[in-house]
Parts: structure tokens; sequence; C-alpha cells
């Protein structure tokens, strides 16, 4: 069998091919049955292959299917098996409700349970077999180990198979082919739309944009008869494309879960639904907490718009308003913004490094001669002036000139009487202040104290952390948000607060972690 990456002429491929299928009969016989012995007992533990075969009945593969399958030595999983049966399905089910256009199967929900090699095992030993010239687009993301993995798939399924693999493509004797595409982002996803393929699978479709995804479908059309195109999916919850498709497929089986017949369908699995995950891997999922563990262990689709601070909770966190005493360190911090908020947050620390964010005032289409005023009233109401304040931070743009102005904002301000500092913004600095905030809101699994409250006036503040999500592009950081014209949503008040708690980059987190008794 060939595996080089030598691009093969016409007459070598067709040897090779027929070489390689010599090969894998030869190799099919020497395992017999025995080899799908060890399978039935490790995918079906305990039952056997009477397990086996209830599953096959109970997902209802056509038999053909099954014997393609066994054929290559493939044992299915039951929630792989039930797959491969809607993989058929949609071969002539009529559309229903909200549904139009090509048929869509996706699997998963959860890291680990074999959904690449379900969908891969159904439209490389399934589809192209039973159909001849098929020509499948297999789309992934580019990752450090994309081609490794590529070929640990083609190597686990199609051990039994006759096949020609060249990189970036995989060729069967009667002419199937699945193209391996690769994309980092979503122009490059969008490279492959446009032309005609009779299916594509996408793995992780959560990491493609709703715009990349819908393009991506367009392409899956056929010109042969008698076959219908479609589109296989894998997903794990968060990423780019989470909220679109759980609308497009969470939402809709949970609606539909009864019609046996229908063009998209959603099958939900975990690691615990694949007996040949090593155990290792599921100990590692077994570690993770918070979001990612209700996304990757559970497959829980609702966690996600992907909170950021999943420990934010307002029973915990947020405290009734009240004067913070003279003698603790208090300070401000501002995001500057016109036609968005600009806002300002007055922060205070008692004696044991335990912050209150007590104050907020919340302004948009104000200048700053109107701001100052408002933020000298409203110290006043906490028994403090101006001059009494350790320092008020904001970001860069207030020290920057724009347009015609003469005076940048700090200038402005400090006309007012108000010196303004940098916070810290440099590069890193976001990422550095979302870590900072979510260890000051400690963490009850590791029995670890919140170090940092907001009192029930700082409704903006209080709005805005729990929305927060995970930049798909950079996990580690807070996704950026706008408001809207109305002013509503937007993370202003969150940038502002993270002013004014990312105060030292040298030691951001307060100094003596304080654990539950
Ligand atoms: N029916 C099967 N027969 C043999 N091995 C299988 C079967 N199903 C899954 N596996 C093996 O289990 C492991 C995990 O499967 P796979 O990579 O398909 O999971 P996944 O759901 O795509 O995981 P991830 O979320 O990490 O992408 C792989 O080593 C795969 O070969
Ligand atoms: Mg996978």
């Amino acid at each position: 069998m060939n595996t080089g990456h030598k691009t093969l002429s016409v007459k070598q491929n067709t040897r090779d091919i027929q070489t390689a299928a010599l090969a894998a009969a030869w190799m099919a016989r020497l395992r017999g049955k025995s080899g799908l012995d060890v399978k039935v007992a490790r995918a079906y533990p305990g039952g056997g292959w009477a397990a086996y075969r209830i599953a096959v009945a109970a997902a209802g593969n056509p038999a053909d299917q099954i014997e393609r399958f066994e054929a290559a030595g493939v044992i299915l999983q039951p929630k792989q098996l039930e797959f491969a049966a809607w993989a058929r399905r949609v071969d002539d089910a009529p559309h229903i409700e909200g549904e139009t256009g090509t048929p869509e199967i996706g699997m998963g929900g959860a890291k680990g349970p074999g959904k690449s090699f379900a969908l891969f095992a159904v439209a490389a030993v399934d589809d192209c077999q039973r159909f001849a010239g098929l020509k499948v687009l297999y789309l992934r993301k580019t990752g450090k180990r994309a081609q490794e993995q590529i070929e640990d798939l083609v190597g686990a399924v199609l051990d039994q198979v006759p096949h020609v693999y060249t990189k970036g493509r995989l060729r069967f004797p009667n002419g199937s082919q699945i193209i391996i595409g690769h994309f980092n982002n979503e122009k490059e996803a969008l490279n492959y739309a446009g032309l005609e393929y009779d299916e594509i699978i996408i793995e992780e479709a959560t990491t493609l944009t709703e715009k990349a995804h819908k393009a991506l479908r367009q392409s899956a059309r056929t010109s042969k008869e008698g076959w219908r195109p479609r589109i296989y999916n894998s997903t794990n919850p968060l990423g780019v494309g989470h909220k679109f498709y759980k609308k497009r497929f969470i939402d809709h089986e949970r609606k539909h879960k009864a019609v046996e017949d229908r063009t998209r369908k959603f099958i939900f699995a975990t690691v615990d639904d694949n007996n040949f995950v090593n155990p290792d891997y599921r100990g590692n999922l077994d570690e993770l907490t918070g979001v990612e563990k209700r996304a990757y262990r559970d497959g829980d689709w609702e966690v996600s718009a992907g909170a950021y601070f999943d420990a934010w909770m307002y029973d915990l966190h947020v405290t009734d308003s009240f004067v913070p005493p003279r003698q603790w360190e208090t300070w401000a911090s501002m995001d500057y913004g016109f036609n968005h908020w600009n806002m300002i947050h007055l922060h205070a620390q008692n004696g044991d490094g335990v912050i209150y964010t007590f104050a907020e005032l919340a302004l948009r289409k104000h200048y700053p001669a109107e701001v100052v005023p408002l933020l000298r009233v409203m110290l006043s109401l906490y028994e403090r002036t101006v001059g009494e304040l350790r320092e008020v931070r904001a970001g860069n743009d207030v020290f920057n000139k724009t347009g015609a102005a003469e005076k940048s904002v700090a200038e402005q301000y400090r006309a007012l009487g108000v010196e303004i500092k940098p916070a810290i913004t440099d590069a890193g600095s976001r990422v550095l202040g979302a870590h900072h905030m979510s260890a000051l809101l400690g963490n009850p699994e590791r029995a670890i104290l919140p170090r940092w409250f907001v009192t029930r006036n700082c409704a903006r503040l209080i709005e805005t952390m729990p929305v927060l999500e995970h930049d798909p592009h950079n996990p580690e950081d807070v996704l950026k948000i706008d408001c809207d014209e109305h002013g509503e949503g937007g993370d202003d008040a969150y940038d502002c607060a993270r002013y004014g708690l990312l105060r030292d980059k040298k030691k951001p987190i307060t100094a003596g972690v304080v654990k539950y008794a």
C-alpha cells in the first residue's frame, strides 16, 4: 500500500490500488472473524455479539450497511450505529418544519465519544463504497497534529479496506474519493465554498462562524443521479459557532425528537459512549472544572454562551450598598467613552486586602466638564473627595489627542482637578486582568474565598459580569462586545472594573489566599 506523499500517475494509481486491494483481502483473511470478536468484546463489554446485534436493531441500520462495516473490520458502538442509521435515513427523508436544503447530521456535544471515527467510517466504509465516483470533502481546522490525526483515523478505519492515501486525498478502487481539506481561519474555510462536493464532513463545526458554515452548505450539491448530498458535522459546545449551531441543531433536535424521518438530526454523545477511549483521556476530561467541564465532559450546550467568569454568583459576589470606612484605601477607574458608555467605578480595599467596587457612574454623550461635577457629587455621597482618591486609572485612549481636540481627555480632566494615571493596557494585560478577576472571584470547588465584591448599586457591572464570554480566537481572553444603539450590552463596565482591579502587573493576585474553613 502506498502511503507516500508523492503525486501518482493514473496508471501507477491503478496498480497501487490493485496491490492495496490484494493486500487488504489477505490481511482480512488472516485476521478472520477473531479480529471482530476482539472489537465486539471491547465495544460491548459484558454483552458481546448479542448486545451488538440488539444495538444494531435499535438503531435500525440496514443489513447491507452492517455487512460492509463488518467486512471492513469495523464494529460501531451504539451512538455511532445511530449516526450510521441516520446517514442512510436521509437518503430519502422528507423535510419537516424548520428544515430546508441539504440533509445534515451532527454528532457530539462533548469530547471523545468517537465522533471522528463515526463520521469518517460512515463516509469511507459505507457511502464511498455504496456509491461509485463519490467526491467527499473532509474538512478540519489545522492544528499541530492535524496530519497525524488524519493518518491515525485512516489507519484505524481503513485497515482492511482497499485504498490509496496520498497527502490530501484518499482514493478507492470504485473511483470514490475523500479530499482532505484544512483551514486556519474563516477565509481559508471559504476557499472550499463554491466548489461541488457530494458530501461534506465538517470536523468541530462550532469552530466555524455561521457565515462560513452556510457557505459550505451551499457547496454540498451534486449532478450525480441517485445520490443525495449531505453534510456530517462533529461538534463540541463553545467556539464561534456555538450559538448558531445550538439553535440549528440542538434546539431543533429537542423540538422534533420523536420524528423518525427528517433531514436534520443531532446525536448527543459523550466520552461515556466510547469504550475504545483510553482511561487517561477520560481522566483528563474528569479533571476539567467549570465551563470546560460542562462543555467538554458533559456536552452541556446550556453552558455556553461560554461564560468567562463562571465563578461569578450574584448571591455571593453582590452585597448591599454601604459607605466604606474612611481609612480603607479608595481609588477610581474609568473606561472612557462618548458614544459608548463612559464608565467610572469607585473601589475600596479593607485591611485584609478584600476589595469592594462600591459605586458606579455610567454616562453617555457627556463631556469631561459634565462628568467631573457628577463624580464629585458621587464621591460626596460616600464621604470622600477627589483629592482623597489614591489614584484614578483609565485606558490609554484618554491620553491621545483625537481629531480637532486641542487637549487629550486626560488633560481636560486635569484642568478640572482630576489627575488620571494610565491603567495597565500593554500586550497581554487583557488576559492578565481577566485571570486576575477570575482569581479574585474565588473558587468554591477549590475552597478559595472571594476577594472581590460588588455592591448592588453598580448595576451595569453586575449585569455585564455573567454575560461575558470566552473569545473563541483566544479562549484565555474575554470576548469584546459593543453596546447596541440603545446602549444595551457592551463590555465597558467590565473594562472599567478591570482597569481598577489590575493595578500591579508583578503581583496581580492579592497576597494571602483565604480558604473556606
Ligand atoms: N468503533 C470504534 N472502533 C475502534 N476504535 C474506535 C471506535 N470508536 C472510536 N474509536 C477510537 O476511540 C478514540 C477516540 O475516538 P475519536 O477520535 O473518533 O473521538 P472524538 O469524539 O472525535 O474525540 P475528540 O473530541 O477528541 O475529537 C480513537 O482512538 C478512535 O480510534
Ligand atoms: Mg474528533
